[in-house]
C-alpha cells in the first residue's frame, strides 16, 4: 500500500480534485496542531482522516473548509490547567453550606492584599461595586466633580453619576491609552467654571498598564484631590517597583471572568491601607450594617462576593503570577512581531501590565476590513472601545476639560485587541502574527 495513495481513494470515482485535496489536508492534519483539532472533532486520526468511507460524504459538503476559529480568551485551557483544583474548592463550599460571607471570602481578602501589599481587602460583588462602595465611602454628593478618563468602560463615569455628583472627562495618551496627568489641572478649572466642587480622579489602568501614578500623585497633590485607582483591568501589574492595590486612598478591581484575575460570575474588590475607609466599606457592603445586620447605620447595598467565587479565586491565584509571566511572553512576541505593521502599545519603563488586553493601533480607514480579514482565518478581534465615554449617549451631556479629547477620539477609530491569554500556545501565536502581517501588508 503506497501511504500517498490510500486505496480507497484509487478506487474512488469522486475526481482528482477531491483526491488533491484530501491528501493535502491530511499531510497538513499531521503538521499542525490545528488541523489535528478537527480531526479531533470528528473522531478520526490523520490515517484513518484518508482512510474513512464517509470522508466523502464530509469532503463534498464543503469546498473550503474553514480555519479553526480560536477563542479570543481561553478559559477552558485554564481550566484544564488546574485541574480538579476548582472543582473540590467548590465542593468544599458546597459541604459547608456557608454561602454568603462563608470562611473563603475572608481568606481570599488576606491573599489578595497579601499579593498587593495593601493592608486591606473588602471583596464585593463586581467591579463597578467596588467603585460606587469608595464614592459612597468618602461621601461624594451631588455638587461635586470627579476626574475620570474618556478612554474606558461606562463603569468609571457610570459610578459617579450613581451618587449624583458629576464626571469630568479628560483625555489620554496615544502610546499607554491612559489618562495625561496634565489634563487635571484643566478638569479642575473646567469644574470651578460650572460651579461645581473638584475633589477627586479615578485613573484606569486601561488594558493592564497602570496609570503614571507619580504624575498623577503630583497633579493630584497641586490640586487639594484624592485619587481612587480603578484596576479592573490591572491587578496583578507593577508600577515602578510597586504593586497595583497600593495607590491612592484606594484601588478598586473587577473579577469578571474574562478579566485576568477573573471567576465564574461577577466578582470584585477594594483595596486600601485606609482602615477607616476599610471598615465604611465593608458596612457598606451589606446594606450599611452597624454592630450586626440587623442593625443599620448608614444607606449602603447589597454588595457582597459569593463564597463559592471566593473559593474559585483562591485557586486562580495560586497560579496568577506564572500566567501574568506567560502573557507578558506573548505581548513581548506581539510586539517585537508587529511592530513594523501596527502601532504597538507602550510599556512604561519599570512597569508590568497584566496585558488584559493586547491592542494595537492601525489606520481608521483599514480596521472594518482588518477585522473581517482575521475573522476569515478564524482569529477573533475586540474594539476596545469604539467610543469614548463623552461621545456615548448617556454621558454625552457630561463636561470635558479643556478643548475636549481630541486623543481618545483618534484612538477609538484605530484601536483593535488581539486574542491574548496565558494559555495561547506559540504555534497559534504564529499563525496570528502571520495573518495580522499578511491583513496589514501594503
Ligand atoms: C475599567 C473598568 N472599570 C470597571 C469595570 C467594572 O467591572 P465589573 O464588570 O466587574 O462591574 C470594568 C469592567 O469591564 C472595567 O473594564
Amino acid at each position: 500500500m503506497r501511504t500517498s495513495e490510500p486505496p480507497h481513494e484509487e478506487k474512488s470515482r469522486r475526481g482528482g480534485a477531491f483526491r488533491n485535496y484530501s491528501s493535502r489536508l491530511a499531510a497538513t492534519c499531521s503538521r499542525s496542531r490545528s488541523y489535528r483539532h478537527v480531526l479531533n472533532f470528528a473522531g478520526l486520526s490523520p490515517g484513518e482522516f484518508t482512510q474513512s468511507p464517509n470522508i466523502g460524504k464530509i469532503m463534498n459538503q464543503q469546498t473550503k473548509i474553514a480555519p479553526i476559529p480560536i477563542p479570543f480568551i481561553d478559559l477552558a485551557a485554564q481550566r484544564r490547567h488546574l485541574g480538579d483544583a476548582i472543582d473540590k474548592a467548590i465542593a468544599r463550599v458546597l459541604e459547608h453550606g456557608q454561602y454568603i460571607l462563608g470562611p473563603e471570602v475572608r481568606m481570599l481578602e488576606s491573599e489578595l492584599a497579601r499579593f498587593c501589599g495593601a493592608n486591606e481587602a473588602i471583596s464585593c460583588a463586581n467591579g463597578t461595586d467596588a467603585l460606587g462602595l469608595v464614592l459612597m465611602a468618602m461621601g461624594v454628593q451631588p455638587g461635586d466633580a470627579i476626574i475620570c478618563p474618556t478612554f474606558t468602560f461606562a463603569a468609571t463615569a457610570e459610578i459617579v453619576a450613581w451618587v449624583g455628583a458629576t464626571p469630568i472627562f479628560v483625555d489620554v495618551f496615544p502610546d499607554t491609552f491612559n489618562i495625561d496627568p496634565g489634563t487635571i489641572e484643566r478638569a479642575v478649572v473646567t469644574a470651578k467654571q460650572l460651579g461645581l466642587k473638584p475633589v477627586g480622579v479615578i485613573p484606569v489602568d486601561l488594558f493592564g498598564q497602570a496609570a503614571d501614578y507619580d504624575a498623577i500623585e503630583q497633579a493630584c497633590a497641586a490640586q487639594g484631590l484624592w485619587y481612587l485607582s480603578d484596576a479592573a483591568q490591572s491587578f496583578g501589574a507593577t508600577y515602578k517597583s510597586r504593586k497595583v492595590g497600593t495607590f491612592g486612598i484606594a484601588t478598586s478591581t473587577s473579577f469578571f471572568p474574562a478579566k485576568p484575575l477573573g471567576c465564574y460570575g461577577d466578582g470584585g474588590a477594594v483595596l486600601t491601607d485606609d482602615a477607616e475607609l476599610a471598615a465604611t466599606i465593608r458596612s457598606l457592603r451589606v446594606h450599611g450594617q452597624g454592630s450586626d445586620k440587623y442593625d443599620n447605620v448608614r444607606i449602603g447595598i447589597n454588595g457582597r462576593l459569593d463564597t463559592i467565587q471566593a473559593a474559585i479565586l483562591i485557586e486562580k491565584l495560586k497560579i496568577f503570577a506564572d500566567e501574568i509571566s506567560k502573557r507578558a511572553e506573548i505581548a513581548d512576541r506581539y510586539n517585537a512581531a508587529l511592530a513594523d505593521v501596527a502601532i504597538v502599545p507602550k510599556l512604561l519603563d519599570d512597569c508590568l501590565s497584566t496585558w488584559a488586553q493586547y491592542t494595537i493601533r492601525i489606520k481608521p480607514d483599514r480596521r472594518d476590513r482588518f477585522v473581517s480579514d482575521l475573522k476569515a482565518e478564524g482569529i477573533p478581534t475586540a474594539i476596545y472601545y469604539p467610543k469614548p465615554l463623552h461621545q456615548q449617549t448617556a454621558y454625552r451631556h457630561y463636561p470635558v476639560a479643556g478643548n475636549g479629547a481630541p486623543v481618545a477620539d483618534q484612538i477609538a477609530q484605530e484601536v483593535v485587541s488581539l486574542p491574548m491569554h496565558p494559555y495561547l500556545d506559540p504555534e497559534i501565536q504564529d499563525r496570528i502574527i502571520a495573518t495580522v502581517r499578511s491583513a496589514l501588508r501594503d
